[in-house]
C-alpha cells in the first residue's frame, strides 16, 4: 500500500552500461561532512536486500548482517589516525607503510549493539568492549541510563560506538553523553550503524558536530512508532529471537 520511495540508481559492475544495470533504491544523501555512508555497491545493496526482507529467516539474517557489520568496521577503522612505519621485507627491501596510532575500544548499546561486537573482534584482536544499557523510562517515556560498564581508561581511547539501527538517536545521544562524562572527546567517537534515519542523523549532527557516523544506508524516515522505514523491523528481535 505504501509507494516505493527513496532515491534509485542503476547498480552494477562498471563494465556494464547504465541500461544493462538493474535499478535499486540507494541511500539518501546527507549533507554532513561527519557522516560517511558506505559505497552503494552491488554487494552492499544485495546484502541489505537480504536483511530487509521479512521472509529472511534468522540464520540468514545473522549471516548477512554480520557481513555488513564487517564492512562497517573495516570502514570505521579507516577513520582512525595512522603514523608512518617503514619495515624491511624478507628480501631485504624497505616498505614505507603505516601503523595505527592510539588505542581503541568498542562500546555497544545493549541489546542490539551487542550483535556488532563479534565483527569488531574479528578485525581487532583482543579489543576491549564496554556496554551501555539505555531503556525508555515508563513514566517519562524518555530514554534512561540503566547500566554501563566501560574500560577505566576510556578517556585515552578512540571509541567505536555500536548500534545497528539509528532511529531518533535518543539512545545514541544518551550513550554519547555518558562517554563524554567519562572524558571521551566527541571527535574520538565513531558511531557505526547499519541503517540510519535522516532525523537521527540531523539530531546527532546538530548536537555533536565533531562526532563521526559511519552508516551503511540512510533510509527514508520514521513511522509513527519510530521504526525506520522501509527499515528491517526490530533488529534485536530478528537477530536474537528464534
Ligand atoms: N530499532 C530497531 O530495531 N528497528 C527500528 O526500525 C528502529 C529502532
Amino acid at each position: 500500500t505504501h509507494p516505493q520511495v527513496g532515491p534509485t540508481q542503476c547498480v552494477g559492475p562498471d563494465y556494464r552500461s547504465e541500461s544493462q544495470k538493474p535499478i535499486a533504491t540507494v541511500s539518501t544523501e546527507v549533507k554532513y561532512e561527519t557522516v560517511v555512508t558506505l559505497p552503494q555497491t552491488p554487494q552492499l545493496i544485495a546484502l541489505l536486500t537480504k536483511i530487509r526482507d521479512k521472509n529472511t529467516e534468522r540464520a540468514d539474517f545473522i549471516f548477512y548482517s554480520n557481513r555488513i557489520i564487517r564492512l562497517l568496521v573495516e570502514e570505521g577503522l579507516n577513520h582512525l589516525p595512522v603514523v608512518e612505519q617503514t619495515i624491511t621485507t624478507p628480501v631485504g627491501r624497505n616498505y614505507a607503510g603505516l601503523m595505527f596510532q592510539g588505542k581503541i575500544c568498542g562500546v555497544s548499546i545493549m541489546r542490539a549493539g551487542e550483535a556488532m561486537e563479534q565483527g569488531l573482534r574479528d578485525c581487532c584482536r583482543s579489543v576491549r568492549i564496554g556496554k551501555i544499557l539505555i531503556q525508555r523510562d515508563e513514566e517519562t517515556s524518555q530514554p534512561k541510563l540503566f547500566y554501563d560498564k566501560l574500560p577505566e581508561d576510556i578517556a585515552e581511547r578512540w571509541v567505536l560506538l555500536l548500534d545497528p539501527m539509528f532511529a531518533t538517536g535518543g539512545s545514541a545521544i544518551m550513550a554519547v553523553e555518558v562517554l563524554k562524562s567519562r572524558g571521551v572527546p566527541e571527535e574520538r567517537i565513531l558511531f557505526l550503524n547499519l541503517i540510519a534515519s535522516p532525523e537521527g542523523i540531523s539530531n546527532f549532527a546538530t548536537k555533536f558536530p565533531k562526532l563521526r557516523v559511519v552508516t551503511a544506508f540512510v533510509d527514508q524516515g520514521l513511522d509513527s512508532k519510530n521504526y525506520i522505514v522501509p527499515g528491517l523491523g526490530d533488529f534485536g528481535d530478528r537477530f536474537y529471537t528464534i
